[in-house]
């Protein structure tokens, strides 16, 4: 595990921004590994100014993200695929039809999760996988639980992610209580895996995830055994840690 520090969420932004350009310039045609929420989104900023300066060429990548609420259709404001578009998408060459997420609207849970499964596979896996990370340790949708869920599936949320997440939303009520995830498997078998966090509150599950024990209650902890896992936090997020 490698942990790099930054003054600040700008600095953590530029300075995730800068590895994921070098796989993008490393690897043209590389299949990203993307997430929702805020804290990916410097980075996603960061990019597109990069790009918008012709320092970047997304026209060959291909992307799958983490997870997307079941029952939004990716027209809607709060789904992952509308985030995705407005967030990073539109604003840069990538090709729509190179970019993939679950299907929030799929009726059949268990084909499309096979189906998601099909596709990652079928682009030869995921080059560098970006991550957040949830307040009670979990990365995607993956909850804590008994046991490290393996490939995608659909999780009902806990009531602290769907608090988490209410903020996005107009009522609490209108959170989904469903969402597909990919799966810890498909996360650790990403070539590369790269993690944002920022914040105060971030503290004390940063030092819980990757100073404590490797545990299923914690998802994120597992990232300690990947061979190639970075962690870009701030200052504030590392508050709780010791680090050069
Ligand atoms: C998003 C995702 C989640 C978030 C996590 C942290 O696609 O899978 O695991 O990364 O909830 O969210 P923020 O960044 O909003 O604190």
């Amino acid at each position: 595990m490698k942990i790099i520090k930054a003054k600040d969420y700008a600095e953590m932004s530029r300075k995730a921004a800068n590895i994921i350009s070098a796989q993008v310039i490393m690897k043209p045609d590389c299949v990203l590994g993307l997430a929702t929420g805020s804290s990916p989104i410097g980075t996603y900023k960061q990019l597109i100014e990069w790009y918008e300066k012709g320092d970047l060429d997304f026209s060959a990548v291909k992307s799958v993200n983490l997870d997307e609420y079941k029952g939004l259709t990716a027209e809607h404001d709060q789904s992952y695929a509308y985030f995705m578009y407005e967030n990073l998408f539109k604003h840069i060459n990538i090709d729509m039809a190179n970019t993939n997420l679950p299907n929030g609207m799929a009726e059949d849970a268990d084909a499309e999760c096979a189906r998601y499964n099909g596709v990652i596979d079928s682009l030869g896996g995921i080059d560098l996988q970006l991550l957040g990370l949830g307040h009670n340790g979990h990365i995607g949708f993956n909850e804590p639980d008994d046991t490290f869920p393996t490939l995608t599936h659909l999780v009902t949320l806990t009531q602290s992610t769907i608090n988490a997440n209410s903020r996005l939303f107009a009522s609490i009520d209108e959170v989904p209580g469903y969402a597909f995830t990919m799966g810890i498997q498909t996360i650790m078998q990403a070539k590369k895996v790269l993690m944002v966090v920022s914040g105060a509150d971030k503290a004390d599950i940063v030092a819980k995830a990757f100073f404590g024990p490797v545990t299923p209650q914690v998802p994120a902890s597992v990232l300690q055994l990947h061979s190639d896992f970075t962690l870009v936090a701030d200052e504030a997020a590392l508050s709780k840690v010791v680090t050069a």
